[in-house]
């Protein structure tokens, strides 16, 4: 289809995983296996490691992102770290709307959209993640899900703006579980869910979105989730804590 048109993108969600000191180790690891690589990559990192894994990849092409992040600017948000900060700190990349957040976390569809607006404004790069629970795909309605997901998340985003995203397709059930979607359960999702963008913006636009699969993506499924022609790249938890496996999706991103 028109996979030449976009960039693959390889991010790592390293969740609420490693130190500074463990975060620069790792860090150490993948810098020289990716330094080849034919796809962005990015290591989204907890908060309190940004800036030393900011200092550890500097003016290289790993990438440093955040996991969240708020809907406001500044204020009375006890807790909460905001885009402006994010965007100060030198960080270019923010995950919105993981299931986790939604799960464990009371994120909704709204509150996505409104930390999604904020990251724009920041002038970040947003990772919005869609994805049915296994209860959802079971009544059959996951189309329905990532369609709702997806155009509340993109409410008020413009087509212009739509180049600083990147939506990951993350099926609830598949996360963590070590239970991957079939390369065709993603592979179908992610055309389901450009076509949803095309349908709010134009085919033209939804064409050079970077669409990415993620729930238990690793280095032995990585190369045929890939293969499909609307999978632009993986958000990749458990298997981004290591630097070999990371290092091998990079790899089959980069074919
Ligand atoms: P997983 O996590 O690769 O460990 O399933 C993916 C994610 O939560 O982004």
């Amino acid at each position: 289809m028109n996979k030449s048109l976009r960039r693959a993108v390889i991010a790592g969600n390293w969740k609420m995983n490693n130190t500074r000191p463990a975060a620069t180790t790792l860090i150490g690891e993948l810098l020289s296996l990716v330094s080849g690589a034919g796809c962005d990559v990015i290591a989204c990192v907890p908060f309190t490691a940004l800036e030393s894994a900011l200092a550890a990849t500097g003016g290289s092409n790993l990438k440093i992102g955040a996991q969240n992040c708020h809907w406001a600017a500044s204020g009375a948000f006890t807790g909460e770290i905001s885009a402006p900060m994010l965007a100060e700190l030198g960080i270019g990349h923010v995950i919105i709307g993981h299931s986790e957040r939604r799960q464990y976390f009371g994120e909704t569809d709204q509150t996505v959209n409104t930390r999604l607006r904020a990251a724009l404004d920041a002038g970040l790069t947003a990772i919005l993640c869609v994805g049915e629970t296994l209860d959802q795909r079971e009544q059959n309605i996951t189309e329905e899900i990532c369609a709702l997901q997806t155009k509340v998340a993109l409410a008020g985003v413009s087509e212009h703006e739509l180049k600083r995203i990147i939506i990951a397709y993350e099926p609830v059930w598949a996360i963590g579980t070590g239970k991957t979607a079939t390369a065709q359960q993603a592979g179908e999702a992610c055309g389901f869910i450009r076509s949803v963008v095309a349908g709010l913006y134009s085919q033209t636009t939804a064409d050079t979105l970077t669409i990415q699969y993620g729930g238990s993506m690793n280095a032995g499924n990585a190369a045929e989730l890939l293969a499909m022609p609307d999978i632009d790249g993986g958000l990749i938890g458990g298997a981004s804590l290591k630097a070999a496996d990371f290092a091998a999706i990079v790899k089959a991103a980069s074919l």
